[in-house]
């Protein structure tokens, strides 16, 4: 996401994200967080503090030596997590089908659309994100020319989309492994299910807080489109609209 200050002589408004995108994509936000939220709920349980689980299942380490324990105590109270894991699976059994129905639209749309295409991989997208990433560590200056999304982003918006996906069917291995044993034995058992499970949540997380530093560091006019669905942009940059009608 490139921040770009063109003169006021060569800007144009354009539509960038369609009304469905923007909702949708608001949408995930809280859905995400409650989900979240709801699984640090239900994992207390096992996790070091809980009375009958006096072991940490998930840690960070080398071998036998731990180098970070995922949570340590001082995070669970943080949180007010002790004790509210019937609440936690409360809230994430519901709003998983929000989750779901949300993503399955999402995905829906940008195939019917044909948005998929500003954000799906094409050929050269490595090579621009390599260059994307060269120049946000300041190590080169120009900025390769982006329709939509430069290749970096196509990478960690199509990335995004499979943890999703990831998410909902280590979820299911894991909400039903007796009806979808199938499913469970798939993704390695339901001890890997789980930490599968797990490790995307923590992967969403990363994902959260590389892309609102991204959004943060773009700028105004690049929020904006998320939410008016117009962007200003430089008239010698290629132009959103004539790609879609290219399609
Ligand atoms: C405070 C929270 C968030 C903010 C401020 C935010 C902001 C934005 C903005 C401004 C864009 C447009 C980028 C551009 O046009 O260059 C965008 C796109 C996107 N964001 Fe977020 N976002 C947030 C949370 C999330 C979360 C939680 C996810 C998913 C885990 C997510 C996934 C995406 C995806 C997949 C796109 C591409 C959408 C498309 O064009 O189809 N965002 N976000």
């Amino acid at each position: 996401m490139m921040k770009t200050q063109p003169s006021k002589a060569s800007i144009r408004l354009e539509r960038k994200h369609p009304l469905a995108i923007r909702w949708m994509h608001w949408v995930n936000f809280p859905l995400i967080f409650l989900m979240i939220w709801s699984g640090l709920l239900i994992y207390w349980n096992d996790s070091d503090n809980a009375y009958h689980h006096p072991h940490a299942v998930y840690r960070v380490g080398i071998g036998g030596v731990t180098l970070v324990r995922l949570f340590p105590a001082w995070f669970w109270k943080a949180i007010h997590a002790p004790f509210h894991v019937t609440q936690g699976l409360g809230i994430h059994f519901f709003f998983m089908w929000f989750f779901a129905l949300n993503g399955i639209a999402y995905v829906l749309f940008l195939a019917f659309s044909g948005e998929w295409r500003f954000l799906v991989p094409e050929k050269g997208s490595l090579r621009d994100a390599i260059q994307v990433t060269l120049t946000d560590l300041h190590l080169r200056k120009e900025v390769p020319p982006q329709t939509k999304y430069n290749g970096a982003q196509r990478f960690a918006y199509t990335g995004v989309i499979l943890m999703g996906l990831g998410m909902l069917v280590s979820g299911l291995a894991i909400y039903k492994p007796t009806q979808a044993h199938w499913l469970t034995a798939l993704l390695g058992g339901y001890e890997m299910a789980r930490w599968e499970h797990f490790w995307l949540a923590m992967g969403f997380v990363a994902f959260f807080l590389v892309h609102v530093t991204q959004v943060v560091l773009a700028g105004w006019n690049n929020f904006r489109s998320m939410v008016s669905g117009r962007e200003i942009r430089a008239t010698n940059e290629p132009s959103l609209e004539a790609e879609r009608r290219s399609w």
